[in-house]
C-alpha cells in the first residue's frame, strides 16, 4: 500500500501542471496575425494602444521608449503630452499611442506574420510568457515569441539573451484605405471593454471594428482598431521639472482619477 500515497502525490502534480498550463494559455492562443507580403501595403506606420503605469518599469517615457526603441517624444506627440511633461512619471493606466513600423515578417515554418519587431533584452527570471503578458502588455503572445526565436529554448533562456519580440500590427489594405482608415491601431482588449466602449474610446462605429476583428473578440486578445486619424487622448494635467512631492504625486493620482471618470462619463 506504499504505492498509494505516491499515487495521489502524482495525481496532485499532474492537476498542478495541467492548472499552470492552463495558466499560462489564458493569453489568446495565437501564434500571429498572417499576412502576405504586398510592398503596397508593408511595411507602414502604426500605432499600439499602451497603458501608462501600469506595469513595473514602465511608468515614464523614458522606459517606455526604451522598450519599444523610440524617443519619448514619438510617444508624447501621437499621445497628446506636452513637452514640458516629457519626464514626468505617468498615472496608472495612462493611455498612450507607442509608433511602431509593421512589417510582414517571414518566420519559421508557418506563414509570414504581421508584426513589429522589437529587440527586448531577457532580465533575470523572466519568461516568454511573462515578457508578453507584462512589460508588452498582452500586445504579442508567447506562442509568436517562440516562433519567431526558434533558436531559443524557452525552458532555457539566458539572462541577457536577446529576444526579438514580435508586437502584434496590421497594415491597411486597399479595401481598408478605400473604407476611409489610415490606420489600424493595435489595441489590447480588457476584462473591463466591450466593443461599443472600445469604439467610442476611438471615435469610430463598433461595427467597423467588427468589419476588422470578427464577433467573437475576446478580452487580452489585441484588436485592430480602423481610424482615419488617432482620437486626441485627454491626458491628465502635470506640473513640470521639480521632484515630484508626496503631494504632487496625491494630486497627479486625482487628476488621473478625475480623467478616468471623465472619460466614463462620455460614453
Ligand atoms: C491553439 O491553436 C492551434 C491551431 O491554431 C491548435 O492546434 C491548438 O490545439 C490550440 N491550442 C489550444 C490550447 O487551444
Ligand atoms: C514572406 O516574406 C518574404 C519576405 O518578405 C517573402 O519573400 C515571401 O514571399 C513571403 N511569404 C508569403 C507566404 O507571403
Ligand atoms: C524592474 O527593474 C529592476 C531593476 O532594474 C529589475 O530588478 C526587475 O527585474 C525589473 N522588473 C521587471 C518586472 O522587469
Ligand atoms: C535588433 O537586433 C538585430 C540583430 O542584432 C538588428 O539587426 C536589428 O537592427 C535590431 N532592431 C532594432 C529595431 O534595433
Ligand atoms: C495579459 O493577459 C494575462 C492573461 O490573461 C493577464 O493575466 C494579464 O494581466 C494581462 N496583462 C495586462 C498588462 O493586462
Ligand atoms: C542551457 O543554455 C546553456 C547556455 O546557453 C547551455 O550551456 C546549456 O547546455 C543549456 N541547457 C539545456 C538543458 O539545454
Ligand atoms: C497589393 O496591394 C495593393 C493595394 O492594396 C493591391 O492593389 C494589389 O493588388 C496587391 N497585390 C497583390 C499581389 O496582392
Ligand atoms: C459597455 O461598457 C460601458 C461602460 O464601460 C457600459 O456603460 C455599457 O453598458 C456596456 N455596453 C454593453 C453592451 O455591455
Ligand atoms: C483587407 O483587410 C481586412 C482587415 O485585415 C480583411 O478583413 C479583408 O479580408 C482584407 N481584404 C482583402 C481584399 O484582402
Ligand atoms: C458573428 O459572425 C458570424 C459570421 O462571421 C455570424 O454567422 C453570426 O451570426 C455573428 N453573430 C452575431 C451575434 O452577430
Ligand atoms: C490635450 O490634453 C489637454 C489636457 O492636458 C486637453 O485639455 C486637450 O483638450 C487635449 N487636446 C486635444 C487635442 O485633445
Ligand atoms: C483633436 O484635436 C485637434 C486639435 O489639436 C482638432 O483639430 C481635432 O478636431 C480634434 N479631434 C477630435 C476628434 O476631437
Amino acid at each position: 500500500m506504499t504505492t498509494k500515497p505516491h499515487h495521489s502525490s502524482l495525481l496532485l502534480l499532474f492537476v498542478f501542471v495541467v492548472l499552470f498550463l492552463h495558466r499560462s494559455h489564458a493569453q489568446p492562443n495565437t501564434t500571429g496575425y498572417s499576412c502576405t507580403a504586398n510592398q503596397t501595403e508593408y511595411p507602414c506606420r502604426t500605432y499600439a494602444f499602451y497603458r501608462g503605469g501600469l506595469v513595473a518599469n514602465y511608468s515614464d517615457l523614458a522606459s517606455i521608449g526604451d522598450l519599444f526603441g523610440v524617443s519619448r517624444l514619438m510617444i508624447a506627440d501621437p499621445s497628446n503630452i506636452s513637452t514640458s511633461a516629457l519626464s514626468a512619471p505617468l498615472v496608472a493606466d495612462q493611455p498612450l499611442f507607442v509608433p511602431l513600423t509593421c512589417s510582414c515578417n517571414p518566420t519559421n515554418g508557418i506563414s509570414n506574420i504581421s508584426s513589429a519587431n522589437i529587440n527586448y533584452t531577457m532580465p533575470a527570471g523572466d519568461t516568454f510568457y511573462g515578457v508578453s503578458t507584462g512589460a508588452f502588455e498582452n500586445l504579442t503572445s508567447y506562442q509568436s515569441v517562440e516562433v519567431v526565436n526558434p533558436e531559443l529554448v524557452p525552458t532555457n533562456l539566458t539572462i541577457g539573451v536577446d529576444v526579438v519580440i514580435p508586437i502584434f500590427c496590421k497594415c491597411p489594405n486597399q479595401s481598408v484605405t478605400a473604407g476611409g482608415s489610415n490606420y489600424l491601431v493595435s489595441y489590447v482588449l480588457q476584462p473591463s471593454d466591450n466593443l461599443s466602449s472600445v469604439a467610442s474610446r476611438f471615435g469610430v462605429q463598433e461595427q467597423s471594428i467588427v468589419d476588422i476583428n470578427g464577433n467573437n473578440t475576446k478580452p487580452t486578445e489585441t484588436l485592430f482598431v480602423p481610424v482615419s486619424k488617432l482620437p486626441n487622448l485627454t491626458q491628465p494635467i502635470v506640473s513640470a521639472a521639480p521632484a515630484p512631492s508626496v503631494k504632487k504625486e496625491r494630486t497627479r493620482v486625482i487628476l488621473g482619477l478625475a480623467t478616468g471618470i471623465g472619460v466614463l462619463g462620455a460614453f
